[in-house]
Formats: C-alpha cells, structure tokens, sequence
C-alpha cells in the first residue's frame, strides 16, 4: 500500500525546498536548454533527482512527468507531475519567488496538489473534494466582482513579451494592477489564497499548472483558457481567476 498522495507531495516539497534554500547560498550553475533565457540550474536538477527517486521507489508503478526530463510510464492510471523548481530565473538570480511544484494525477483527473515557496517558508497544499490550505489554515479566493479592483498576474518568456503586449496593455488600463512575478505554479497559489484576484499565460507547461489549478478550483476560483474555453494540461493558455470576475478579464484580454 503506498502513503496518501498528498502527505508524499507535502514531505517532498518541503524536502526539495530545503535542498534549494541549501543551494540559493551557494554559486549557481546556470545553463541555457535551448530557447533564450530558457535557463536551468545544477539546483533544477537535484530537486527533480530527490523527489523522482522518491517518487519511484514509493509509486513504482505510477508514470512520472518531471519538467527536467524525469519521465517514466507507468502501468497504472496514477501520474504524478513535478516542477521541481518553478522559477529558476528568480533563483538565479536570488529573488525568492520560486517554487517546487507537485501534482498528482488518478485517471486524468488531478487529486492532489502542493506548491511549496522555502523561503517565505509557505506550503500551499489541495486535495480534490476537500479545499485548498495554506500551512494548516484554509483558504479561498477574493471576492471581489469587478476587474477595476482587481490585482491581476501574468507572466511570459523575454521572447514572447510581444505576444502578451496587448494583453498586458489591455489589463493593465483596466485591473488596479498587474503584476509580473516569474513562478506561474506560485502565481497560481496566490490567486487560491486572495493575494491574486486572476492570472493568465501563454504557453505554459504540465509541470507549470497542474498542482496551481487544484489548488485553485479548491479554493472556489475558476480556471480555464484565455478565451473563455475549458483548460487542459498542456492548453495554449490558461486563466484563472476568483471566478466572479473570471469573463469580465476573459473580455479583456481577448479584447487586447
Ligand atoms: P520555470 O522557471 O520552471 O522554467 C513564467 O513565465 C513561467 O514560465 C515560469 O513558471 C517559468 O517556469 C516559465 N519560464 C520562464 N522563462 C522561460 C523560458 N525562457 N522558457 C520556458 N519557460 C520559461
Ligand atoms: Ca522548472
């Protein structure tokens, strides 16, 4: 019998997030993977190392997709989806927004979601059916109904800035503010606990999104695409928001 999905993810975060805060002290090796500022650390690739490992040997069975090539198929319908580091351009460079980020997945259907940011020391942590917590404390969205009160988040790499230029205009004149954080699996979490009242992104990953929108849906928000459509996984895109302002910011950004 293997541990509850979701005390794995939380002792693995926070494991992962040790290594880390362990590794933030000390000079980083930086590579590029290919596209421009598409960096990764020697950190990116021990967090993955210890939580795959540990994935494995708990969940031999259970398919694995790590951002840093951890990919296994498994012989069940459990699939477990980790970001062992989200963020690693703020890491880089020492500014704490980042994030490890693990998701499980039974069937196709997420269940169990954690994202872990070590040095606020905050662990956001979802279960499907049973609401999203930050630490031991329960959370929800804002409840605010307008987009002109609202603080929204995006995000986009340097090279597709264009691509998310007339979005960023268009909320930008309408939100109270938008922000620009760099960790979407945090950025996410902020939208569950209030700090956030939307955040959208083109061109996301797996890893990126998944524990962030079980961590949102159980917080009572509303994820989707940008245009309004039903989100998946590896969607072009994905909004989400407290839910009350969710087509309102979905007009927006279409709008541009
Ligand atoms: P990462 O740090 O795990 O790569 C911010 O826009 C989001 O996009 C983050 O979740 C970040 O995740 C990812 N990201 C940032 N820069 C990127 C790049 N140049 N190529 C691919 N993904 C990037
Ligand atoms: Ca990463």
């Amino acid at each position: 019998m293997s541990a509850n999905p979701l005390q794995i993810a939380l002792d693995l975060a926070c494991e992962a997030g040790a290594l880390l805060l362990e590794r933030l002290e000390h000079p980083r090796e930086i590579a590029e993977k290919g596209r421009r500022a598409d960096i990764v650390t020697d950190a990116d690739r021990a967090s993955e190392a210890l939580i795959v490992a540990r994935l494995r040997s708990e969940y031999p069975n259970a398919s694995i997709l790590g951002e840093e090539g951890g990919a296994y198929r498994g012989t069940s319908g459990d699939r477990w989806i980790v970001d062992p580091l989200d963020g690693t351009t703020n890491f880089a460079h020492g500014y704490p927004a980042f994030s490890v980020s693990i998701a499980y997945e039974r069937d196709g259907e997420l269940v169990a979601g954690v994202v872990f940011a070590p040095v606020y020391r905050e662990c956001f942590a979802a279960e499907r059916g049973a609401g999203a917590r930050l630490g031991e404390r329960r959370i929800a969205v804002s409840t605010i109904d307008r987009a002109a009160d609202a603080l929204l988040c995006t995000g986009f790499k340097p090279s597709d800035y264009e691509r998310n230029a007339a979005q960023f205009r268009a909320a930008s004149g309408r939100a109270q503010g938008v922000r620009r954080d760099g960790s979407a699996a945090l950025d996410l979490a902020y939208v569950a606990c209030g700090r956030f009242d939307g955040f959208w992104e083109f061109d996301l990953a797996p890893w990126d999104v998944a524990a962030g929108t079980l961590l949102v849906r159980e917080a009572g928000g509303r994820v989707s695409q940008v245009d309004g459509s039903p989100a998946r996984l590896d969607s072009p895109s994905i909004l989400a928001t407290n839910a009350r302002i969710h087509e309102e910011v979905s007009a927006v950004l279409v709008e541009g």
